[in-house]
């Protein structure tokens, strides 16, 4: 079986990458990239020694590309996780989130279309559905929750999974799609909320919490992500949309305060900056299809993967202290500036 991960570079698909390769001896996986700011090929750098991995760089909407790379690679699966996935960012730029998440994909479809790929699985999101009221502690996403996206990241996720499901309806292109809740883990790049709150606090800066710090995210350790898509790939039936989320939700207060504790920071280092526009309230996963239908659920609880995670970016200051010191910085410089000061 030959596997191409797409965006494998980055936090989740990097994860993957040294997942399947763990679990799955033999198989092969070529790990397409474009090495965008928050690609980085030190993620996977101990799967270079192995022979059954390889890395190539290129852009997902670079259509001629991506057509000789499937002809010359006969792909057997794919797995899409290559996409922008900053919030913030897409308020900024909704142009480079559109090309890269819809037409990027588009571009895969029609590659794997051409070349029988047998399984094309979509990394999506949550936040597709929108957001949940607070006051609804009853309320969750199902599969069948309509699309209803806040911001120009979700949008483009929300305009690839269409695009997705119409391939399977339309040419009965074989296809899936996981749509999980936020992730945590090693190798997050650190302009998300939980690895930022980790480099700042350790070294003494403020940590800035968007309005009130009350919103709503459902926490899921990226292994357990991993292994949810992996059992979409091997057993999911095509055609269908599979949530993954673990029931763990926390305001976004209730993480900055369990990372500072962890780490032995004071909470005097939180500061209340200016709200995220259109930020949503809450995502909430009804991860029950999984649970029946493929027995996923997840394995890492909420205390065990935070100090895990802490550990890590403890342990591994090289990676993301390279990533603060070069053109991160500069955005951190421009999103943040006016609101610290
Ligand atoms: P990330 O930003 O860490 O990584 C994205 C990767 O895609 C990077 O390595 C980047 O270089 C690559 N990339 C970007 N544009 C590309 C292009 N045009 N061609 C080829 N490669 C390109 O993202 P992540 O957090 O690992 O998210 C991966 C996927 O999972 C995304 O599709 C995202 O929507 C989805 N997802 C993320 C979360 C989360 O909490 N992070 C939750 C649910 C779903
Ligand atoms: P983020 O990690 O950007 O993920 P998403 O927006 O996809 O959920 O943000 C998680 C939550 O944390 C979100 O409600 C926004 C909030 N947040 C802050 O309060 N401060 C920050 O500096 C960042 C980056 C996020």
């Amino acid at each position: 079986m030959k596997l191409l991960v797409t965006g494998g570079a980055g936090f989740i698909g990097g994860n993957f990458v040294h997942y399947m390769l763990k679990q799955h001896p033999g198989l092969r996986l070529v790990n397409l990239d474009l090495l965008t700011y928050a690609g980085n090929l030190e993620t996977v750098g101990s799967a270079e020694s192995n022979a059954d991995y390889s890395f190539v760089r290129g852009d997902i909407a670079d259509r001629d590309f991506i057509f000789s790379l499937f002809e010359r690679e006969q792909f057997d699966w794919v797995v899409n996780f290559a996409a922008e996935t900053h919030v913030d960012r897409s308020i900024v730029d909704p142009g480079a989130f559109v090309r890269t998440n819809v037409v990027g994909t588009q571009v895969l479809l029609d590659a794997a279309k051409t070349f029988g790929v047998k399984r094309f699985h979509q990394v999506s999101t949550d936040e597709v559905y929108g957001d949940l009221p607070l006051d609804r502690p009853d309320l969750f996403f199902t599969e069948k929750t309509p699309l209803s996206a806040s911001s120009p990241y979700s949008a483009s996720k929300a305009g690839a999974d269409l695009l997705v499901l119409s391939y399977f309806r339309t040419f009965r292109l074989p296809v899936t799609i996981s749509r999980c809740s936020n992730n945590y883990g090693p190798y997050q790049f650190p302009e998300k909320l939980i690895p930022l709150i980790l480099s700042r606090a350790l070294a003494d800066q403020e940590v800035p919490v968007y309005g009130t710090g009350e919103n709503v995210r459902d926490w899921l350790h990226v292994e357990d992500h991993c292994r949810g898509i992996d059992r979409i790939l091997h057993n999911g039936r095509e055609g269908e949309v599979y949530n993954i989320g673990g029931h763990n939700e926390k305001t976004n207060l209730d993480v900055v305060k369990t990372v500072l504790a962890a780490l032995g920071k004071p909470e005097t280092l939180i500061r209340f900056v200016s709200d995220r526009p259109g930020h949503d309230r809450r995502y909430a996963i009804d991860p029950a299809k999984i649970g029946r239908e493929l027995d996923w659920r997840p394995e890492i609880c909420f205390e065990d993967g935070i100090a895990r995670t802490v550990q890590w970016y403890l342990e591994n200051r090289g990676w993301w202290e390279k990533i603060l010191s070069g053109e991160y910085r500069n955005y951190f410089d421009t999103m943040y500036g006016e609101k610290l000061g």
